[in-house]
């Protein structure tokens, strides 16, 4: 749980307003949010829509487990505790870049329900859209994937709290989207998704009159 220490603040509305931002975009912000085993194929999903999306003309930014890791939250680690922090942290990063009007993918392991849901809740709250897309992964396959190495280290118990081998991984109940990384190829999803963002009106191109 977090502890408000931010006391004697106050809230100072700019002199534009996301509306302002969105013509001059041409687009709406939303925050697509990855969730799935390591090596499921998140970053590489996340990815590859963004490419897809830089493509087509719509400005869009990957932020990253691994990479997040290096800065911003270099002084988590893999505690339950760290992990609610990181996607806290996460949650709120992702809806400031939303906010600011662009198309925002965040690819973490994300195990935990609860924080998944309080990262909605922030875009909720905030009149904004939030996409879960679970990559459902079977295990097996993550593990036999192990591009870093990974599962091995966990299973020699080098690593005690691998997400999947002896930490939990809680999958999401109704997410949006679910995709299938061990059936289909990266560009075949990357259209599930950008097919499930034109229908339901989250990828639009707004006039700048
Ligand atoms: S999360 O659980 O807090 O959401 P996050 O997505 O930021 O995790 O980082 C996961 C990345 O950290 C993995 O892709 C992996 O490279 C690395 N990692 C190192 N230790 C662990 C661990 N114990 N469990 C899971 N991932 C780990």
């Amino acid at each position: 749980m977090t502890t408000i220490k931010a006391t004697d603040i106050t809230w100072h509305s700019t002199h534009v307003d996301r509306k302002d931002r969105e013509r001059l975009l041409r687009q709406k912000g939303c925050t697509i949010w990855f969730t799935g085993l390591p090596s499921s194929g998140k970053s590489t999903t996340a990815f590859t829509l963004e490419h897809e999306l830089i493509r087509l003309g719509y400005l869009s930014y990957a932020l990253d487990g691994d990479n997040v890791r290096h800065g911003l939250n270099k002084n988590l680690g893999f505690s339950a505790e760290d992990r609610e922090e990181n996607i806290r942290r996460i949650g709120e990063v992702a809806k400031l870049f939303a906010d600011g009007g662009v198309i925002t993918m965040a690819s973490f392991i994300s195990p935990y329900r609860r924080d998944r849901d309080l990262a909605r809740k922030v875009h909720d709250d905030a009149g904004l859209c939030f996409v879960e897309v679970f990559v459902d992964t079977p295990i097996e396959i993550c593990e036999r994937r192990d591009p870093k190495g990974l599962y091995k280290k966990a299973r020699t118990g080098e690593i005690k709290d691998f997400t999947g081998i002896n930490d939990p991984y809680e999958p999401p109940i109704n997410p949006e989207i679910v995709v299938r990384t061990a059936e289909c190829l990266p560009h075949e999803i990357t259209a599930q998704i950008l097919s499930y963002l034109r229908r339901k009106g989250i990828l639009i191109c707004i006039s700048r009159d």
